[in-house]
C-alpha cells in the first residue's frame, strides 16, 4: 500500500518529536494502518537554523501553500504555535479537505469552535489530544472513556513549566528565575513563557477540559486567573513547614446549572495525591456521576511525549480516512449553552 503523506507546520520542540516518531515507530504505524506515514513537507521560518534532529533539507519550506496547497498530503499537523497565522493555515487546510492535528492550545481555546465547525462542514477531522496534558492521553479519555457520563469536576495540574519551576523551587531551593531558565532550556514553556508563569496557559487548557466535560462554549474571559509570578521562595518554605505543597490548580466544577472554572496557586496537604506530582508531570482529576474519581497522570510537556500525543491523532485520523469516517468525532456542532459560566 501506498504511504500516508502528512504535512508539518513547525519543526522545533514538537515537531522534532513528530519527525522521530514517524522515523522510529515506522513498524508500529505500519502495523496499525497496514502503510507507512511520511513526512512530505516541512514548513519553517528558517530554514538554514540549525536544528536538534538531521533532516532532509529538501523537506523544508518557508513557504505555506507548499504544506496546505500540497495534493500529495492528506494530514496537516499543526505545531508552530501563535494564533493568527495558525488559524489562517488551519481554516485554509481544512477548506482543501485535509485532516488537521494541532497542539495549540491557545488557538482551541480562543477557536476550537469555529475551527471545529470548519471541520465538519468539511467532513474532515479535527483533533487536538496534545493540547490539554502533553502525552497523556485525556482528551480522549474525556471524549470516549467517560463519554456517557455525566462529569460534575475536572481538577488537576495541566502546566508542566510551572510544576517543574515549583518543584525545583520547592525541593532543590533553586531561585524562580533559574527554574524557569531551565524549564525554557528544557523545551517545556511556551515561546513567550509569560504564559506559562502568569496561568493562561493553564487557563486555556481549563476552556478546552471544561468544554469537552461540559459541552459547553466556556470562554477564556469566564476563567478566573492567577499564576505564580508573585510566588517566593520564603512563601514556598513557610508552607513546607506547615506541611503543604504549592501547586498551581486549575478547576473546572458544575454546580447545579453554572459552572465555575478557574486557575490559582494553591497549597495542598503533603499527602494529597496532586501534591506528588512533581517536575514537568501533569495529572487531572476527573470527576463522574457515575464513574466516580479518576485521574490522569503523565508527561505534560516535552518533545516526545507531546508528538506521542500529535502521533494518535494522526493515527486516528488516517484510520477514519481509510474507513472514509472522517468528521464524526469530537465535533460537538451542539455548542448552544446548555449551562452558563456562573457570574464573577
Ligand atoms: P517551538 O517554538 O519550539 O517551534 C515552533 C516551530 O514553528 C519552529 O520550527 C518555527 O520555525 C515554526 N514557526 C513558528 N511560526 C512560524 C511561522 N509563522 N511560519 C513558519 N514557521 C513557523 O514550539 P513548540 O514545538 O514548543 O510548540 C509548538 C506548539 O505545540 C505550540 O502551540 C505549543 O503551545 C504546543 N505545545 C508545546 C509543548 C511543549 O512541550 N513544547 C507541549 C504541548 C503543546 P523555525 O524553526 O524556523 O524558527
Ligand atoms: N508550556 C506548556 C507547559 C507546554 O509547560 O505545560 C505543554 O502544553
Amino acid at each position: 500500500e501506498k504511504d500516508v503523506s502528512i504535512g508539518l507546520l513547525g519543526l522545533g520542540v514538537v515537531g522534532s518529536g513528530v519527525i522521530k516518531i514517524v522515523e522510529d515507530h515506522q513498524e508500529e504505524l505500519q502495523h496499525q494502518l497496514g502503510r507507512g506515514v511520511k513526512v512530505e513537507k516541512v514548513l519553517v521560518r528558517d530554514i538554514e537554523k540549525a536544528r536538534q534532529i538531521e533532516i532532509d533539507h529538501r523537506l523544508l519550506t518557508t513557504n505555506c501553500e507548499d504544506v496546505l496547497a500540497n495534493p500529495d498530503i492528506d494530514v496537516v499537523v499543526e505545531v508552530m504555535g501563535g494564533v493568527e497565522n495558525a488559524r489562517k493555515y488551519i481554516l485554509e487546510a481544512l477548506q482543501a479537505k485535509k485532516h488537521v492535528v494541532t497542539a495549540n492550545k491557545d488557538l482551541i481555546a480562543l477557536h476550537g469552535p469555529e475551527l471545529e465547525e470548519t471541520a465538519r462542514q468539511n467532513g474532515c477531522d479535527l483533533f487536538y489530544e496534545a493540547s490539554v496534558g502533553g502525552g497523556i492521553p485525556l482528551l480522549r479519555g474525556l471524549s470516549d472513556g467517560l463519554v456517557s457520563d455525566r462529569i460534575q469536576q475536572v481538577m488537576g495540574i495541566v502546566n508542566g513549566t510551572t510544576n517543574y519551576i515549583l518543584t525545583k523551587m520547592a525541593k532543590e531551593g533553586q531561585s524562580y528565575e533559574d527554574a524557569l531558565q531551565k524549564a525554557q532550556e528544557l523545551g517545556f514553556a511556551e515561546a513567550d513563557p509569560t504564559a506559562d508563569v502568569e496561568g493562561l496557559d493553564a487557563a486555556r487548557k481549563m476552556v478546552i477540559l471544561a468544554r469537552l466535560s461540559f459541552f459547553t462554549n466556556v470562554e477564556l474571559e469566564d476563567v478566573e486567573v492567577e499564576g505564580i509570578s508573585k510566588l517566593s521562595l520564603t512563601d514556598i518554605e513557610y508552607g513546607k513547614k506547615l506541611d503543604l505543597t504549592m501547586k498551581l490548580i486549575g478547576f473546572a466544577n458544575r454546580h447545579n446549572n453554572q459552572i465555575e472554572v478557574s486557575v490559582q496557586p494553591t497549597f495542598l496537604s503533603k499527602s494529597h495525591p496532586l501534591a506528588s506530582v512533581n517536575d514537568e508531570y501533569n495529572a487531572v482529576y476527573v470527576n463522574g456521576e457515575a464513574v466516580g474519581e479518576t485521574m490522569f497522570y503523565g508527561p505534560g510537556a516535552g518533545s516526545l511525549p507531546t508528538a506521542t500525543a500529535v502521533m494518535s491523532d494522526v493515527v486516528e485520523a488516517i484510520k477514519n480516512m481509510l474507513l472514509g469516517v472522517n468528521g464524526k468525532k469530537f465535533v460537538k456542532p451542539r455548542f448552544e449553552k446548555e449551562l452558563t459560566p456562573s457570574d464573577k
